[in-house]
């Protein structure tokens, strides 16, 4: 099995620029096949996730071409299929199937939904949408090859034009309602939608793609029976930024960041400035150069608020600065599970329910084994901080989201790699 091999110690310092961001590259590539027209999406992240989700959609029969990290959706003439659950258990964003196959096949066989296990991580929500615009959902089992098999099936004959309101502002509900409302006819509102960084991107393609959509938290959106082409850029990823600056923290390093929208990292550049550090803040690029300890008090929410998927590596930023911190995790049931990994390598910490109590630690090097992306990636700067060798393992969870992390972190003076 392939793990990554760490050996810690020193400060991260250099330029780096991050890659296209995987939650907004998902979705949008899901809008592409939706919209049944050709469409080009650059700086698509060469993620497993990525693949994954193409590998689905090939199911289907769209053909791709992939080309450095230019996609495109050549042709999207759909046959319905039953997708074994599989591949749609290696990632969340399979539940992107219903915003994409609907509109164009009008019914769709959804196998169980997968992705990184952190909770209970229901549908209803976008279930509870898809039903107000007319849709109609039961469960059945099927069987496939030697195996029966539970399907959620969904069938959509009478589109209605509605208001929905959703009871929390889930991002995957909300990028797919927006999907399922771009091929309607008349006006939908989305009421309490969810405003992160992602779904605005996802607004901004389906505008270029002809859809009519206003409002924020708020959203009217009228769609079009027939879409455009268009051609997509795929925003820098806030979180990778995030891991960076927070790696920075850690080693009490000096980083420039480029290829991202700044204004979205600001929910956690507001916790790292309450020490003392250098930052400076342009449109695309941050310079933070910090030594000091972190001490901070987050607690996750939707966007504005502090990213749940930042909060594994704050985490590790506030002990290996020799700081204190106490982080609650409101988004998810189950995200500490990395921290049992952190104490391996000598972490002083106590959970409580959904609270995390960081006190300044040495962390030593250690085999541990990455329980989730995110937890995994902040494993690893666990790793780039402490003193000897650390082996990480289970890192095919890390690389659905992470182009290359061995990568970025050497070329910012960390000494990472894969290995066999
Ligand atoms: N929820 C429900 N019912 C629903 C939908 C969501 O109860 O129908 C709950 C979830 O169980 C969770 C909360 O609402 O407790 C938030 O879920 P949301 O739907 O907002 O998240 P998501 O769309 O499943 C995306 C990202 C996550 C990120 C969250 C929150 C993708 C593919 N995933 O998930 O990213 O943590 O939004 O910002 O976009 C990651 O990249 O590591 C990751 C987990």
């Amino acid at each position: 099995m392939r793990e990554y091999f760490i050996k810690g110690g020193n400060r991260l310092c250099g330029n780096v620029t991050v890659q296209g961001s995987k939650n907004s590259a998902l979705p949008i590539i899901a809008c592409a096949v939706m919209s049944g027209e050709k469409q080009v999406i650059h700086n698509v992240p060469l993620i497993d996730d990525v693949f994954s989700l193409i590998n689905i959609f090939e199911q289907y029969g769209v053909v791709f071409q992939l080309n450095g990290h230019t996609l495109t959706v050549e042709q999207s003439n759909l046959s319905e299929v039953i997708i074994d659950p599989d591949m749609s258990k290696k990632l969340r964003s399979s539940s992107y199937l219903i915003g994409a196959i609907l509109p164009n096949l009008k019914r769709l066989y959804l196998p169980i939904i997968g992705g990184c296990s952190l909770g209970l991580r229901p549908l209803d929500i976008h279930f509870r949408g898809f039903e107000a615009l007319g849709g109609e959902l039961f469960k059945e089992n099927i069987i496939v090859g030697e195996k029966v098999l539970p399907y959620t099936v969904m069938k959509w004959e009478r589109m209605i034009p509605t208001i929905i309101y959703l009871r929390y502002p889930s991002v995957g509900a909300t990028i797919n309602l927006l999907m399922l409302s771009s091929r309607m006819e008349g006006e939908v509102v989305i009421v309490n939608a969810g405003v992160e960084p992602e779904v605005k991107a996802v607004i901004d393609y389906l505008k270029k793609l002809g859809v009519v959509i206003s409002g924020n938290k708020i959203l009217k959106v009228r769609g079009k029976s027939r879409l455009k082409s268009a051609i997509e850029y795929i925003n820098g990823d806030r979180i990778v930024v995030g891991d960076i600056l927070l790696s920075v923290c850690a080693t009490s390093g000096d980083c420039e960041v480029g290829g991202f929208e700044s204004n979205e990292i600001l929910p956690l550049l507001s916790k790292i400035t309450k020490s003392p550090c250098k930052v400076s803040v342009k449109s695309d690029k941050i310079r933070l150069s910090i030594r000091s300890p972190l001490k901070v008090i987050a607690e996750t929410a939707p966007y504005p608020g502090f990213p749940t998927d930042l909060q594994a590596q704050l985490s590790v930023a506030i002990l290996a600065s020799n700081g204190i911190g106490v982080v609650r995790e409101n988004i998810f049931e189950n995200r500490f599970k990395y921290v049992n990994e952190l104490q391996k390598m000598g972490a002083r910490t106590k959970v409580k329910g959904n609270t995390l109590y960081l006190m300044s630690s040495k962390l030593v090097g250690q085999r541990v084994t990455a329980p989730d992306l995110r937890g995994g990636s902040a494993l690893v700067i666990a790793g780039l901080v402490a003193r000897g060798y650390t082996n990480v393992e289970n890192i095919s969870l890390i690389e659905r989201g992470y182009e290359n992390l061995p990568d970025l972190y050497s070329r910012l003076g960390g000494e990472i790699k894969a290995i066999e």
